[in-house]
């Protein structure tokens, strides 16, 4: 590059930071809970990346927490291992060894691999799950279903242990059942109880797409409860977006200021929907 293209680089990567203060000073002290969806998760450079914008965040003052899925890794350990779900109206059966592949995969590969790529970007992360410190506890969702649960209670002091120490909380979603079983949450649910007892500025839902799209296929930008209530039952929000859509509303309903559905797999996407007036993905608020 000659010196006059990174000087005009420079130039404008000054005015971009220059014109990102008033957002710094709108998130310092905000708590920011962001779920990372198993499918938003992609190559070791883009959670590099990711890892890089979490730890930015930290540093401008912000109090992140991760809150992550890992549906396709799941998948994938299941076919390694060989073992066979069962499907009750197209939702797997979590039986009693279909956790334990959830459990290690979740707690263990995912969960530490965003611990380690937050570390490698100089934050300090630790990895923990719904079980620890009674983060989260449980109710089954739905017998049929096996070991699915639902959050009963939220203890969020031990997160706030962890910001008073600048470390980085990064959760799996499971969570520990009044008899001492494992429950594996749906990561949005779990993001969003989590942000709810929080009482977070703000809840990132961080998918694979730009955001929550009309019967169209556009997305849109801001979206009202009653819109919720339309688009879900006329079958345009299905699948996937269900329980993000649900957690949404439920976590304005406890206190959450704001939460937004936008693609993970865009470049600096968290950074770019906080620091900017850009803003990504579909907005839900109060
Ligand atoms: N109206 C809609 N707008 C956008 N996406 C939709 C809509 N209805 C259904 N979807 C689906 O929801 C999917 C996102 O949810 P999905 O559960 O697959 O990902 P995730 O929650 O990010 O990952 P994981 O479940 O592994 O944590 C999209 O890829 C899309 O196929
Ligand atoms: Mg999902």
């Amino acid at each position: 590059m000659k010196t006059q293209d990174m000087d005009r680089n420079w130039i404008t990567t000054a005015e971009t930071l220059s014109s990102a203060l008033p957002y710094m000073q709108r998130y310092s002290g905000a708590t920011v809970v962001i779920k990372l969806g198993g499918h938003a998760m992609g190559s070791d450079e883009a959670m590099a990346s990711f890892a890089r914008d979490v730890v930015l965040m930290q540093q401008v003052g912000a109090n992140p927490v991760i809150v992550h899925g890992g549906g396709p890794m799941i998948n994938a350990m299941l076919k390694r291992l060989d073992i066979q779900s069962e499907f009750v109206g197209g939702k797997r059966v979590t039986d009693a060894a279909t956790m334990e592949v959830v459990e290690m995969v979740l707690s263990g590969l995912v969960n530490k691999r965003i611990v380690q790529a937050i570390g490698d970007q100089g934050g300090r992360a630790i990895g923990l799950s719904g079980k620890d410190a009674q983060l989260v506890t449980c109710k089954q969702t739905n017998p049929d279903l096996g070991f699915v649960g639902t959050p009963d209670k939220v203890d969020a002091s031990i997160l706030r242990n962890l910001f008073d120490s600048n470390v980085i909380p990064v959760i799996a979603p499971l969570g520990a059942g009044e008899n001492g079983e494992t429950f594996n949450i749906n990561g949005d649910t779990a993001a969003g109880a989590i942000a709810g007892a929080l009482k977070a500025d703000r809840l990132l839902l961080l998918t694979d797409v730009a955001g929550v799209k009309n019967a169209d296929g556009e997305v849109l930008t801001e979206m009202s409860a009653s819109q919720i209530r339309e688009l879900t039952a006329d079958g345009t929000i299905a699948g996937g977006m269900i329980p993000k859509t649900e957690t949404a509303l439920d976590a304005i309903d406890a206190g959450v200021r704001a939460v937004v559905i936008l693609d993970g797999r865009a470049p600096n996407a968290c950074l770019l929907e906080l620091f900017t007036d850009h803003g990504a993905g579909s907005l839900i608020r109060k």
